[in-house]
């Protein structure tokens, strides 16, 4: 459903960060790159233009945002940073890490953007277009992934153009995206927890900090908890098609998203095949990702088989969104 908005795209150099700032101080959503995946902007202080977001995206308003800043001391007005959120503040950002923090009661945001938690997810981006966007408007900005609730985190101005065109004001596009995979999300209440895995390996993570993230409870839709990150629904990320994980033969009519050498039986009779990474390396299959499985689901295939993914590094958040496309699905 269109709302009707005419949704510009600008390409992300001077003039269209200007814009894109002046859109966001005027209460306007505008699609940004950041370097893990296409962010859709609204004035963190602002509850109607954050109303207006989550109406865009269809997103269910239980489900809190990331606010993002242009740097360490924009982001100690939001939260509170103990030793360990400093530290890691200082290994990654700016970069694919988002902190979830005791919320500063002050910090401006609106409530409605944390949905009532006390807590407050905050991210510093690397990627120049966000950063000069960021910097340009002084304030914080809501981001969540720019793509309908449920549907594929965009990588590139098309994604987002696809799922948002008529109801959202503008595109900045800064082609496609570095890392592909969103932040990871790290609680920093009480002992270090790891709350969402993605662009951020949790390997680094535990190096920086000496000793073992611990691991968030299970996803509440399976068990009907509170989810610690409430957006990690199970079922989630979801491409039109099935999809089978883990497959080392090919049943006839699916299609095949390859990883490494594509040892799989019967794969000359795939529907089509893409290959994360022919070389096996998982920063390069995370950056294409969301992408594939766009393009698998485009053939109309009935399912979409993928190879299995080493669970190490970058694979625990390949591996994390492959589960949530392929859940709850029949
Ligand atoms: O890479 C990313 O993080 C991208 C780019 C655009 O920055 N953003 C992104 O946002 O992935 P989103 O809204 O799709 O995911 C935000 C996640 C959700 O799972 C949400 O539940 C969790 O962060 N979250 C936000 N605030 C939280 C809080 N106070 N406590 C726990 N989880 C929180
Ligand atoms: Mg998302």
């Amino acid at each position: 459903m269109k709302t009707g908005l005419t949704t510009k795209i600008l390409p992300a150099d001077e003039a269209g960060v200007k814009e894109a700032a002046r859109c966001l101080a005027a209460g306007r959503l505008v699609a940004f790159p950041t370097e893990t995946v296409y962010g859709l902007g609204a004035d963190a202080t602002n509850a109607a233009a954050i109303a207006h977001l989550y109406e865009a995206k269809g997103r269910p308003l239980f489900n809190p945002l990331i606010s993002h800043v242009a740097g360490f001391e924009a982001a100690r007005r939001l939260g509170r940073f103990d030793a360990v959120a400093c530290a890691l503040a200082q290994a990654f950002w700016p970069g694919p890490l988002t902190l979830v923090l005791p919320k500063r009661p002050d910090c401006g945001v609106a409530e409605l953007a944390t949905a009532g938690l006390d807590t407050i997810a905050v991210r510093v981006p690397a990627h120049p277009t966000a950063h000069a966007i960021l910097a340009a408007l002084g304030k914080p900005v809501v981001a969540p992934s720019a793509n309908l609730s449920g549907h594929v985190s965009p990588t590139s101005a098309a994604h987002v153009k696809s799922d948002l065109e008529g109801r959202i004001d503008l595109i900045m596009d800064g082609g496609p995206v570095a890392v592909g995979v969103e932040s990871t999300i790290v609680g920093c209440f009480g002992s270090p927890m790891l709350l969402r895995p993605g662009g951020v390996p949790r390997e680094e993570i535990e190096r920086v900090l000496d000793r073992p993230l611990k691991q968030a409870p299970a996803d509440a839709d399976s068990d009907g908890a509170q989810p610690l990150a409430p957006g990690m629904l199970t079922s989630h990320y979801a491409p039109r098609a099935k999809v089978r994980l883990n497959a080392r033969s090919l049943k006839p009519g699916e299609a095949l998203l390859a990883f490494g050498k594509p040892d799989v039986a019967g794969r000359e009779h795939a529907a089509a095949t893409m290959n994360l990474s022919e070389s096996g390396d998982l920063a390069e299959a995370a950056s294409h990702l969301f992408g594939y499985l766009r393009m698998l689901d485009a053939t109309n295939a009935h399912t979409i088989a993928v190879m299995p993914i080493p669970p190490h590094g970058l694979g625990e958040a390949i591996n994390d969104r492959l589960r949530r496309a392929a859940a709850g699905r029949e």
